[in-house]
């Protein structure tokens, strides 16, 4: 028990380092919301609640998005860095296995690995691009690439290829189309689940305050 207290505590101290200069809502901070996040799902799920922490802290380790769209980057890194501490090899196999799903959601990469510890990690990171911060993130990150917020000529596209949707430069508002309305249906857990909906109820909120103000409505 201590020896995972310690290991935690090491992961912590390295992916804050590694994170150092990250895009804001990929930093440290958005790991340790996720991290959070997945330790409240924890309670209501039986899992390794080592293997759910390490995930949780290790999974944006090398974003794809990052590093020219390599998915296999941040797996091998983190898996590097647990061969370092003294975890069992198992362990280190399902976390890897864990970051190495999480980063392929949506593509058309098909893979038959499940776990329970996926699923919660899983809905963490959701939960996290959902709600007020989910807002905040995306509108960060729009800014990072220059997008526009939003504009009425151009529609959301919901039948967009992985490829069509990293290359994609539509305005930020066509994400909550094409990304975040779609999470509240895609969680795993009871808990994310019922945070999910709270979140969700709040961006559709969010999105009839702004179609109003857009309109000079008041
Ligand atoms: P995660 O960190 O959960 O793996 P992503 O890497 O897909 O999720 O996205 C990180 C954040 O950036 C999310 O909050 C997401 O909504 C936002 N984001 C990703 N793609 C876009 C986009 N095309 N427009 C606006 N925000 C985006
Ligand atoms: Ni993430």
């Amino acid at each position: 028990m201590q020896n995972d207290q310690l290991i935690i505590e090491n992961t912590i101290t390295y992916v804050k380092k590694e994170l150092l200069n990250a895009e804001g809502g990929h930093d440290w901070w958005h790991i340790e919301r996720v991290w959070h996040n997945a330790k409240l799902i924890s309670q209501t799920e039986s899992v390794n609640s080592l293997v759910v922490e390490l995930a949780a802290l290790l999974h944006d380790i090398a974003d794809a998005k990052f590093h020219d769209g390599d998915e296999e980057i941040g797996p091998q890194k983190a898996a590097f860095f647990l061969k370092a501490q003294s975890i069992d090899q198992s362990i280190i196999d399902h976390v890897e296995q864990i970051i190495r799903n999480i980063s392929f959601k949506g593509g058309n990469f098909t893979t038959s690995f499940y776990s329970l510890e996926l699923a919660v990690v899983q809905d963490a990171d959701r939960l996290d691009a959902m709600g007020a911060i989910g807002i905040a993130r995306a509108f960060n990150y729009g800014g990072f690439k220059n997008r526009e917020l939003y504009n009425p000529q151009i529609a959301p596209n919901l039948q967009m290829s992985k490829e069509e949707y990293k290359k994609s430069t539509a305005p930020t508002i066509n994400h909550f189309y094409e990304k975040l309305l779609l999470l509240k249906d895609r969680m795993n857990t009871s808990t994310g689940k019922r945070i999910a909906e709270k979140r969700h109820h709040f961006m559709e909120q969010f999105l009839q305050q702004f179609y109003m103000e857009w309109e000079g409505k008041g």
